[in-house]
Parts: C-alpha cells; sequence; structure tokens
C-alpha cells in the first residue's frame, strides 16, 4: 500500500484534513488534562522520525520531535549538510535507504522539487516542514487555532496580507479543501502564483486575490501575516520597498471585522510586517498558533503512520 504522504493539504482529502484537526483538538485536551506526567501515550512506541533540514527552524523541529516522543515513538533530527546528500549522494537513494530506518521522514527543503522526489522513492510517509512554494503542518496548526477562537472554519474569513509566500499558498490549498473565503492582499510583484489561484477557483474555492489591504481584512475574522523576507529570498530590500504599505498595524485591524484575531506563523518582525502593538496586543494569537503545532503535528503523525486511532 502506498505510504500516506503529507506533503500539501491541496493533495489530500477534505474527509482526512478534517479527521486530523479533529484529532488534534482531542489530543490537546487529553494533554491538558493527563498533565505533564501523563503526556506519553504508546501508539507510535518502536517507531521512528527521521528530520532533515536544509533551513533553520525553532517550531518545527522541536514541536516534531517532541510530538514524536509524546506518541510514544522517537525522532532524530539532522542538517542536510551532516549527510552524504551534502556531498552529491541522491535524493533516490537517500530516500530508499531511510526507509529501511525510519517510520516516517519530515524534510525542510530549499525546492519543493525536491520533497517530491524523495517522497516518490520513500516507502514510508514523507512531510512536509516547509519547502520555497508550501507550509501545510504551518496551516494544520493555524486552522485549529482559529477554530479554537472563532469556531467552525466554515463561517470564517481569513484575511492574508503581504508577501505571497510559501506560508500563502498553504492558506489557498486549505481555502479550497475546508470551504472557507480568504482575501489576500499582495503586491503585484508579490503575488502567488496565478495557476495556482485560477485552479482552486475553478474547483469553487472562494479565494480572491487584491492589492488593497483594507479591501482585504473588510469583514475578516482572522488577519493573517508573514515575514517580508523567508529563508532564500536574496532580494530583502526590493521586497522591504514592496512590502511597505502592508505592514499589519492596529489602524488596519480596526478595520477589520468584530473581534478578529491576529496570526502570523513566526519567526516575526516586529515594525516591519507587523507593530509590537498588534502582534503584542489582545487580538493576537500567535503564541496559541505556536502551542498548536505540536498537537497538529501528533494528529499528522498519527495519519501518516496509520495510528490515528489512538
Ligand atoms: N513557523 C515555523 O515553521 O517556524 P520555524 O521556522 O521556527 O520552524
Ligand atoms: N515564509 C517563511 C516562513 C518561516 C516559518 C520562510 O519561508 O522563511
Amino acid at each position: 500500500m502506498a505510504p500516506r504522504h503529507f506533503l500539501d493539504i491541496i493533495d489530500i482529502d477534505a474527509a482526512s484534513l478534517r479527521a486530523i484537526l479533529d484529532h488534534a483538538h482531542a489530543m490537546k485536551r487529553d494533554v491538558r488534562a493527563a498533565g505533564p506526567r501523563g503526556r506519553i501515550m504508546s501508539a507510535a512506541e518502536g517507531m521512528a522520525l527521521v528530520m532533515i533540514f536544509e533551513k533553520p527552524s525553532t517550531r518545527t523541529r522541536i514541536s516534531f520531535d517532541i510530538a514524536m516522543r509524546q506518541l510514544g515513538g522517537w525522532a532524530l533530527v539532522l542538517n542536510s549538510s551532516e549527510l552524504q546528500l551534502g556531498r552529491g549522494e541522491s535524493i533516490e537513494d537517500t530516500a530508499r535507504v531511510l526507509s529501511r530506518y525510519g517510520d516516517a521522514v519530515m524534510l525542510r527543503v530549499d525546492t519543493h522539487a525536491s520533497l517530491v522526489e524523495f517522497a516518490a522513492h520513500a516507502s514510508v510517509p514523507v512531510i512536509n516542514g516547509l519547502s520555497n512554494l508550501s507550509h501545510p503542518c504551518q496551516i494544520m496548526a493555524d486552522l485549529m487555532t482559529l477554530e479554537e477562537a472563532k469556531g467552525p472554519l466554515g463561517d470564517q474569513r481569513v484575511a492574508w496580507i503581504g508577501d505571497g509566500n510559501n506560508v500563502a499558498v498553504s492558506w489557498i490549498h486549505a481555502a479550497l479543501r475546508f470551504g472557507f473565503p480568504l482575501r489576500l492582499a499582495c503586491p503585484p510583484e508579490l503575488s502567488p502564483d496565478p495557476a495556482l489561484l485560477e485552479q482552486v477557483q475553478g474547483e469553487g474555492g472562494d479565494v480572491i486575490l487584491l492589492t488593497d489591504p483594507v479591501e482585504a481584512v473588510a469583514g475578516a475574522d482572522c488577519v493573517v501575516t508573514d515575514t517580508w523576507v523567508s529563508m532564500g529570498d536574496e532580494d530583502a530590500e526590493r521586497r522591504m520597498t514592496l512590502l511597505a504599505p502592508y505592514q499589519v498595524d492596529e489602524a488596519l485591524m480596526a478595520r477589520a471585522g468584530e473581534g478578529a484575531i491576529f496570526m502570523h506563523c513566526l519567526p516575526a518582525y516586529r515594525g516591519r510586517e507587523v507593530t509590537a502593538g498588534v502582534i503584542d496586543g489582545k487580538q493576537s494569537v500567535v503564541f496559541e498558533e505556536a502551542e498548536n503545532r505540536l498537537h497538529a503535528q501528533k494528529a499528522i503523525l498519527a495519519w501518516c503512520l496509520e495510528i490515528e486511532d489512538c
């Protein structure tokens, strides 16, 4: 049977995604009720997650490591430069070898195509821990956070402000699969791929690309932004200039819907994409969002490892 890869939200059917989110909510409740000494399950006993990072990470590496341990398994965290991959061993051979050792592999890659190639040759599940094109695990945690704060997803209007980057792409995938309205305000030079927008709109997704942040946040239940310079971007100065009108500040939040929340995947750069007043203010849920990486990833791991009844 083919392994259950978690490469992109758009690749997975809506029922499975809903089940993963429900499981994440349930496991969060269970962990809270159990307290620190009751967190460890036995569902993944004897199983190992191998993680390979081509770029830095705080949240993803630590939350996946702890998630795997809380499921009863364990994790190995490696930098790609420590592997023979860094000296030219092929992705195909690496995927075949790691499939003989681990029960799942999580990759953070510079180039999305490497992830797809790895998954094509792996006989165990492969998880996208961020690529240049998408960041699906982040958005599962974000959706969980949005539901906790505001209720069922279908009723929520989300506004993405700023760079049409990897995180924005996973929001677009999620809007289609979970059926909520998404408005994006991006400078035309930094817009998400028009072919993706066309595909999602063609499949019935309520996703609209705008350029005006005020128009995008009108009636929004959730306002989201991200860094203006992602890992691997080499045109920082150009980006700062293009994105200057897209800062999420108090005035923009005041134009969003009543009781709107603010989200950011972190790391954040106060005074650039968001003011300190917003990210450290009452509407911000960024630390709940960061915590939910742990719970959402436990549910993603459980689904990939086919132990989702735990
Ligand atoms: N949000 C996120 O993925 O953070 P890290 O880069 O620290 O993993
Ligand atoms: N868009 C950012 C997200 C970091 C978690 C990046 O790719 O660097």
